[in-house]
């Protein structure tokens, strides 16, 4: 089967940890780069963290660096859920691997020039260098064929009551993103607080008997502290949020979805990040996104369960 070409940007990161080996053990994409945004840690950090993961899985995919900061705001970072490293939990060796000379953006628009078919783009962090990227190559955004990000949500927030963490962190980015004209599938908190891994998950994970399994199992373990102090809502579940935007990419009869109209709100007094979804298409705007809102959590975490189970 043909594998569909993809470029990554992600700020592992637990869960963006977990979407990588997905992406990379289901077989099913070519994995042209992946380039890191600041987000759950510093650029340094989550650049470091990629790396890692790399190493882990054998895979040969070049990383390359983004940005430092948001588009105007200064760096917000999620330690309080991701740790002092940002993927904290295992003990993974530093990486030896490097990341490439080229800057994110650069690589970016070198793929997407030198390629002969159109790319999916998945970001999983702030939108930081996906909008950089589209004021600098505008000519270039026929090249992609769809963005599948996680980020927004439309009826509740994790870092204010209404805005997303993703969104929140560079608002401005994430508005460009949404404006763009570019197809858009937006995978937001409304389904991945349904997307949840479970102690039972964790232990399954564990049992494969694989590195990788062994380190989704500690990422997990580290990640669900946060979630069970902070979110006793999910009845024990962590928000395996990021690895929706690629398995939306591999199977998206697992989710409910509908085209939506979405703005970002920048200057709101108390909204602002928030992404405004007009799900029930009051205004009558034309949807510049797919919205997806449900999942079949078991199917989900089968895929997630495959995917580990083909890596070293
Ligand atoms: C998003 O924020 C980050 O902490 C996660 O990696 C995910 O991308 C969830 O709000
Ligand atoms: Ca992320």
């Amino acid at each position: 089967m043909k594998k569909l070409p993809i470029l990554i940007d992600c700020d592992p990161g637990h869960d963006d940890a977990v979407m990588l080996m997905l992406a990379v053990g289901s077989g099913l994409f070519d994995i042209k780069a992946i380039t890191t945004s600041a987000g759950n840690q510093t650029q340094e950090k989550t650049l470091k963290n990629a790396l890692k993961i790399i190493t882990l899985m054998d895979a040969d995919i070049p990383v390359y660096k983004g940005s430092e900061k948001p588009l105007f705001r200064e760096l917000i970072i999620a330690d309080y859920v991701h740790g002092e490293m940002g993927m904290d939990g295992p003990s993974l060796p530093d990486p030896v691997l490097k990341h490439e000379p080229l800057s994110a953006i650069e690589a970016i628009a070198q793929i997407l020039t030198e390629s002969l078919e159109k790319i999916t783009v998945v970001p999983t962090g702030p939108l930081t260098n996906i909008a950089t990227f589209l004021l600098a190559y505008p000519h270039l955004k026929p090249k992609i064929e769809r963005i599948s990000l996680m980020g927004g949500g439309a009826f509740r927030g994790n870092i204010t009551p209404t805005a997303e963490f993703n969104i929140y962190v560079d608002p401005e980015a994430a508005s460009i993103v949404f404006n763009s004209g570019v197809p858009i599938t937006m995978c937001g908190l409304d389904v991945t607080h349904k997307a949840l891994v479970f102690q039972k998950d964790i232990e399954m994970f564990r049992e494969i008997g694989n590195k990788s399994g062994k380190v989704v199992a500690e990422l997990m373990d580290f990640f669900s502290i946060y979630y069970r102090r902070e979110r006793p809502e999910l009845a024990g579940g962590a928000a395996l949020h990021d690895p929706c935007s690629i398995a939306w990419l591999i199977d998206p009869s697992i989710f409910i979805s509908k085209p939506c109209h979405v703005a970002v709100e920048l200057t709101g007094t108390l909204t602002a990040g928030t992404t405004v979804v007009d799900f029930f298409d009051v205004l009558k705007k034309t949807p510049n996104v797919e919205f997806v809102y449900d999942i079949d959590r078991d199917k989900y975490m089968q895929l997630i369960y495959n995917a580990v189970q083909m890596l070293p």
